[in-house]
């Protein structure tokens, strides 16, 4: 199993083909380049050699709220447990920063729901996360569910 590694700069126009690839299909949401820039400091990436397979991102909203975004895992090296170690280094991250509750907007529910997140209303999430939602071309008729899980931290 490749390892996870923080994201460096040189791995963001990968992870935006990555990204986007999925997002042209419907899969996910787009993320553009500069976005990817600015929050270089959340993604995780999974390489073959020097090639980005995966990512995912820890995205802090406030004191005691974090949220995974963009995880995306190459066609070909899907179903080898890549997602599932991507969220499992997010939760750990967001453990150890002190995070206890993390959130994800997706079309993939149930892959969530087997690390024990849980559907809930959007419109129970602050409205401090919808910051980002105004920039989606979707706003406001999002068709994304929203899930939450509760760290003991
Ligand atoms: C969803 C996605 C991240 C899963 O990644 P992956 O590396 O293939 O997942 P894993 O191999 O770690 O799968 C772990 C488990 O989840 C299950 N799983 C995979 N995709 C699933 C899905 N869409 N729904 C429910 N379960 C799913 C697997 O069968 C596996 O179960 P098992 O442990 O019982 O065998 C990947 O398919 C992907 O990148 N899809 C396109 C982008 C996308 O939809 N991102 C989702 C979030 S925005």
């Amino acid at each position: 199993m490749n390892p996870i590694e923080k994201a460096k700069i040189s791995d963001v126009t990968q992870m935006h083909q990555l990204i986007n690839s999925f997002a042209d299909k419907g899969e996910m949401l787009a993320r553009s380049l500069s976005e990817l820039y600015e929050d270089i400091r959340d993604y995780f990436v999974v390489k073959q050699g020097e090639r980005v397979i995966a990512c995912a991102a820890l995205h802090v909203s406030w004191s005691d709220l974090a949220e995974i975004k963009s995880l995306a895992v190459a066609e070909d090296s899907q179903e080898q447990g890549i997602g599932a170690q991507l969220v499992e280094a997010c939760l750990s991250e967001a453990r150890e920063l002190g995070i206890a509750t993390i959130f994800c907007l997706t079309y993939k529910p149930g892959f969530f729901e087997q690390f024990g997140f849980s559907q809930l209303d959007k419109m129970e999430l602050p409205r401090k996360v919808w910051t980002e939602c105004y920039r989606c071309p979707k706003f406001p008729n999002c068709d994304e569910v929203a899930l939450i899980y509760h760290l003991e931290v």
